[in-house]
C-alpha cells in the first residue's frame, strides 16, 4: 500500500521536468529567432506596408527619402547618412550597360552584401515587402514591380 502511495509524486516530478525542458527549448528557439532577425549593422525599418503594389508608389514610399524622387541620390535623408547614397539611374551604366536584376533584388531584400564601406546603411526591405496581408503574401509582386520601375529609370548607357 505504501508502495502505491509513493508513485504519484514521482510522476509529478517527471511532468515538471518535461515542462521545464519545454520552457527551456522554447526560450532557445525564441532567442535564436531574435538573433537571426537582426542582421548586423543595418536598421530594420518598422514601416507599415502600403496597399499599392505599383513600382512608382513603392519607390516613393520606401526609397525616395534617401535616393531622391528622381532616384539620383539626393533625397532629404541623404545628407544625414555617412554613406553616399548612390544614383539609382546609373546602375546599368555602371554595370556595362546591363541592369543587374538579381543583384538589385538581393540588395533590396537585404541578402546581398553591399561592398562599400563595411557597414550597410541602407535598410533591409525583404521583411517589409513580405508582411502578409490578409492571407496573401504579395512581397514578390512588390519586389518585381519595384525592380522593373528602377530598370525603367536607367539613364541610357553612354557606351552603346
Ligand atoms: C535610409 C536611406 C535609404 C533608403 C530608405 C533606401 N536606400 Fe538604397 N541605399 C542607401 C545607401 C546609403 C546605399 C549605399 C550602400 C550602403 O552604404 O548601404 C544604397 C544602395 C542601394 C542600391 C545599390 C546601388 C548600387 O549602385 O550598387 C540599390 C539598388 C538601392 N539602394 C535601392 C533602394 C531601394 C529600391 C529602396 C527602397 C525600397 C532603397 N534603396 C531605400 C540608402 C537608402
Amino acid at each position: 500500500m505504501t508502495h502505491t502511495l509513493g508513485t504519484p509524486p514521482i510522476r509529478t516530478i517527471g511532468r515538471m521536468t518535461t515542462f521545464l525542458f519545454l520552457v527551456i527549448a522554447l526560450a532557445v528557439v525564441v532567442l535564436a529567432a531574435a538573433q537571426s532577425q537582426q542582421p548586423s549593422g543595418s536598421a530594420q525599418p518598422s514601416v507599415p506596408l502600403i496597399r499599392s503594389l505599383e513600382g512608382p508608389d513603392l519607390y516613393r514610399a520606401y526609397c525616395a527619402s534617401c535616393h531622391g524622387k528622381d532616384a539620383t541620390g539626393h533625397g532629404p535623408v541623404a545628407p544625414s547618412l555617412k554613406a553616399t547614397v548612390p544614383d539609382l539611374t546609373r546602375i546599368a551604366a555602371n554595370n556595362g550597360g546591363k541592369f543587374p536584376v538579381e543583384r538589385v533584388r538581393r540588395i533590396i531584400q537585404g541578402e546581398g552584401v553591399i561592398a562599400s564601406h563595411g557597414s550597410r546603411e541602407m535598410p533591409i526591405w525583404g521583411p517589409v515587402f513580405h508582411q502578409v496581408e490578409s492571407d496573401v503574401d504579395r512581397g514578390y509582386v512588390r519586389l518585381d514591380n519595384l525592380i522593373k520601375y528602377l530598370e525603367s529609370l536607367q539613364a541610357p548607357s553612354r557606351k552603346t
